[in-house]
């Protein structure tokens, strides 16, 4: 049996060595934890659930492998690519257990879900496999693989959200944090695999967000990106008040926790952010002029058979309205190519689309065809990975165009811009972003500014990726 703890401290849990609980009491963990995440920002949250859920049974983290009773990889099956890569990592973990029989290791998260137990039976990779919604069940399953037990849960949950656990923030730089808001995905996008490894979208109850953003600004954090698969479809019922809250109320909540506490979100569908959610963005100033709104492909055609159910002239309406209420709004996209029938005519409307929708940055990836998905059952994966190579590195060339362009039209300005540390060249310098989300680099001397201090810097240089600048006083 294991004893139980309590810990508090986020910046000891980072440590792994020793706690103290709040009440002076010396809290020492038994066994240990290695945790590695792969993939969206949501399995990074997840990863800080499951510390904290590990941390209640007594396993304290490691940042060191070799240490650890159980190595933990929490996966993401989005791309063949990513799969491929946490294959290549459990095959090292395999090596180093033939060394150390006892130490367990166990695969979490969406490829946990595809795979189910062919993780365990067919590769034998694995002691245990936990998909997204069952990570209270972890601590059993340990011990169950640690009987010599088959150990697996992949029930997926259209209630759970954990919205009581209070996440252990692993490898934070203590300034910027992230809530999860909602999990799963009803949206049916034909290329896409969360659907399928995430289950069906549930709403968190707000007031453990609203409580989990509020901790987090009283221990010094300065930033809270709220995140969900489609935040736009964020829908909770507050029946002690009466109340719906959407989206955007959820938004104005947290914004209304301190003007010092900056609000991003991440990730919205072009078919659900609605105006209220962009009038409350331009309302308050502590919700950052941002938002990433993946468009996927500049085709009409291309995004009906996605099932984005949007066409690219309503995409474009959308950007048009988001400039028209955020005149400052910084605007990023994911961007497939090489989409099932694609042709040269569709990949040149994506090419036309970025130029309009001028995106400050993209996350640009070719089609992988995954498994199960709608489009991997109805269409020919058909486009020769040659092709999807091609067209990528010219989204890639033209997104380097306009993020150059964009940051060049920045110079002369000043941006409020929230410290998150030493930039990562030198420590001469600090990192910080601007609303907008871009990065700022700027000296540190001439001022006595600290970690999630908030500074005015204008804007004399820049990069294609970077805004370099000096600290002015005021605006
Ligand atoms: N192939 C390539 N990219 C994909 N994405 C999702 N599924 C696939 C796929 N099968 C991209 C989309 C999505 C982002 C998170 O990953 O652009 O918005
Ligand atoms: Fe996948 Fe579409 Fe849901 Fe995003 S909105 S997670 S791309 S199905």
């Amino acid at each position: 049996m294991l004893d139980l703890f309590i810990d508090k401290t986020h910046d000891e849990n980072r440590q792994g060595e020793r706690f103290m609980s709040t009440s002076t009491e010396e809290i020492v963990y038994t066994k240990r934890f290695y945790i590695e995440s792969y993939g969206c920002q949501m399995n990074f949250s997840d990863s800080e659930i499951v510390a904290s859920i590990l941390n209640k049974s007594g396993f304290g983290p490691t940042s060191n492998f070799e240490d650890a009773d159980v190595v933990l990889l929490n996966t993401c099956s989005i791309r063949e690519k990513a799969e491929q890569t946490i294959r290549n990592r459990l095959q090292t973990f395999r090596q180093i257990k033939k060394q150390k029989p006892a130490m367990l290791i166990g695969v979490l998260g969406c490829m946990a879900e595809r795979l189910k137990s062919k993780f365990l039976e067919e590769e034998k990779l694995v002691d245990i496999v936990i998909g997204p919604d069952a990570y209270r069940a972890l601590p059993a399953l340990i011990e169950e693989a640690g009987e010599g037990q088959r150990a697996v849960n992949v029930l997926l949950s259209r209630e759970e959200t954990y919205a009581d656990i209070s996440p252990v923030r692993l490898n934070s730089n203590g300034v910027t944090g992230f809530v999860s808001i909602m999990r799963g995905c009803n949206n049916m996008c034909s290329f896409c695999v969360v659907p399928f490894t995430r289950g069906r979208e549930r709403s968190r109850d707000a007031h453990s967000i609203i409580n989990e953003c509020a901790e987090l600004f009283n221990d010094g954090y300065r930033e809270v990106t709220l995140l969900g698969q489609n935040v736009d479809s964020y829908y909770w019922i507050d029946e002690s008040k009466d109340e719906i809250v959407t989206f955007a109320k959820l938004l104005e909540k947290v914004a209304l926790i301190n003007p010092l506490l900056r609000v991003r979100f991440s990730t919205s569908h072009p078919k659900d952010i609605t105006d209220e959610v962009l009038f409350t963005i331009s309302k308050y100033e502590n919700i950052c002029d941002y938002i990433h709104l993946p468009v996927q492909s500049g085709s009409t055609r291309i995004l009906q058979l996605m099932n984005r159910t949007y066409t690219r002239e309503w995409y474009l309406a959308k950007i048009k309205r988001i400039r028209e209420i955020i005149p400052d709004c910084g605007i990023s996209s994911d961007i497939i190519t090489g989409f099932c029938t694609e042709t040269e005519d569709d990949h040149g409307d994506t090419l036309t689309l970025m130029e309009y929708a001028r995106y400050d940055m993209s996350y640009m990836f070719f089609y992988s065809e995954r498994p199960g998905t709608l489009a991997a059952r109805r269409y020919a994966d058909d486009i020769p990975e040659e092709t999807k190579r091609r067209r990528l590195s010219e989204v890639v060339k033209l997104q380097n165009q306009l993020s150059q362009a964009s940051n060049k039209n920045d110079v002369g300005k000043i941006f409020k811009v929230l410290i998150e540390g030493d930039s990562k060249k030198s420590d001469e310098n600090w990192m910080g972003r601007s609303s907008q989300n871009k990065v700022v680099i700027f000296p540190k001397a001439e001022n006595d500014f600290r970690k999630g201090d908030y500074a005015f810097v204008k804007i004399n240089d820049c990069t294609g990726a970077t805004l370099i600048g000096r600290t002015v006083s005021t605006i």
